[in-house]
């Protein structure tokens, strides 16, 4: 009754059908042990331990539009140091209303809370859709989590079907929310183009065509939290990623020098990671960085993750001007499409779908 039956496509272009439960269905049913595929092997599962008290970078999006120029550059400076040492933020001032990004979790929850038949009618295939779509083998250990993949820009690479009819306004509230999303993602570009020397516009336009796409994920309270992750270690794959994330409930967890530093949720703000995209496009000076998201035992999470950057045709690389003898160049140049199709093509596994775009040293 809650299984939902999965479509996964490996590099070689075939599709294959896998049934993995709906994680929301199996956490109502008052479970005495969890189910053998959400265990984590002992190194993976989450530290028990008191974890290390630090905060990401808040970076003050207002200061980049006063008229004084001793502002902008101070906060241009601590944005250019986030996002190198540590490849995360969070974004207060950024002028997206509150009351949009509340209307935003706000239609999530309805969706989620809505019978599981209706939400079946759009299931995710190819990388669309509502259920779990990395799934790379029969055997792999499971997310303790649930999601919703929807391409969100360009309009015209929409796949309206698997848009939600109800709750009513959520297609209208998504439109609008992309859009926003899109003016802060292309703020944070061209300040991050700044920062290393180029002009304004040259990352946008080393993206060609911009893409965003928007993943719900959907944490159901967990009875052994301890045993599971929400979202196992990973980069995210595109340029950058902003996330809308509940207020009260701490889930996301950052790999800093080796060890996982949680997220305390700023209420307003908004969480601005670099993908893998930048980092390539930067060679290497800002960088993605692995992460995670654990489960919490009497409560369930919502987060809104929006992916964005080059579109399937770019053909992506360094940019020439950050190369030079003391600067090798990193990466090598490919299409993006190829390395969607190589992101997908096996479990997630911290940060080793860049490996595809490395040139050994
Ligand atoms: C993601 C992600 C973290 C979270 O969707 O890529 O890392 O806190 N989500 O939900
Ligand atoms: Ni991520």
């Amino acid at each position: 009754m809650f299984n939902s039956t999965l479509v996964f496509n490996p590099s070689d272009g075939t599709s294959k059908r896998f049934s993995v439960p709906i994680v929301q269905e199996l956490a109502s049913q008052n479970l005495h042990s969890l189910p053998q595929r959400y265990i984590r092997s002992e190194a993976e599962r989450p530290n028990i331990f008191p974890l290390p008290h630090l905060d990401i970078p808040v970076i003050d999006m207002g200061m980049f539009l006063r008229d004084s120029d001793v502002c902008k550059q101070k906060e241009l400076g601590k944005l250019g140091i986030a996002c190198q040492e540590w490849g995360f933020f969070q974004a207060v001032n950024h002028r997206i209303p509150l009351s949009l990004m509340e209307r935003m979790k706000g239609i999530m929850r309805e969706f989620i809370q809505l019978p599981l038949e209706e939400k079946l009618k759009y299931e995710v295939q190819e990388l669309e859709g509502y259920g779990q779509a990395i799934l790379a083998s029969e055997d792999q250990i499971l997310d303790w989590a649930d999601a919703m993949y929807l391409t969100t820009l360009p309009p015209e690479n929409r796949k309206m079907n698997f848009w939600p009819t109800k709750p009513v306004d959520f297609r209208e509230v998504v439109e609008q929310y992309a859009v926003e999303i899109q003016k802060l993602g292309n703020t944070v570009l061209s300040l991050l183009s700044e920062n290393v020397g180029l002009k304004p516009d040259c990352f946008i336009n080393m993206c060609g065509e911009m893409a965003q796409v928007m993943r719900l994920n959907y944490y159901p309270p967990c009875p052994r939290p301890d045993l599971v992750l929400g979202i196992c270690p990973h980069s995210d794959g595109h340029g950058l990623t902003v996330l809308l994330q509940d207020d009260e409930t701490v889930g996301l967890q950052i790999c800093k020098d080796g060890e996982w530093i949680p997220v305390q949720p700023i209420p307003g703000a908004l969480v601005v990671n670099i993908g893998d995209m930048l980092e390539v496009i930067s060679n290497g000076i800002y960088k993605s960085i692995e992460h995670r998201a654990v489960t919490n035992m009497d409560r369930d999470r919502i987060s809104i993750a929006m992916f964005y950057g080059p579109g399937r045709e770019t053909e992506v690389g360094p940019a020439p001007e950050l190369i030079d003898e003391l600067h090798p160049c990193r990466y090598r140049r490919f299409i993006r499409a190829d390395y969607i199709r190589h992101f997908f093509s096996g479990r997630l596994d911290g940060k080793k779908k860049i490996e595809f775009a490395k040139i050994e040293s």
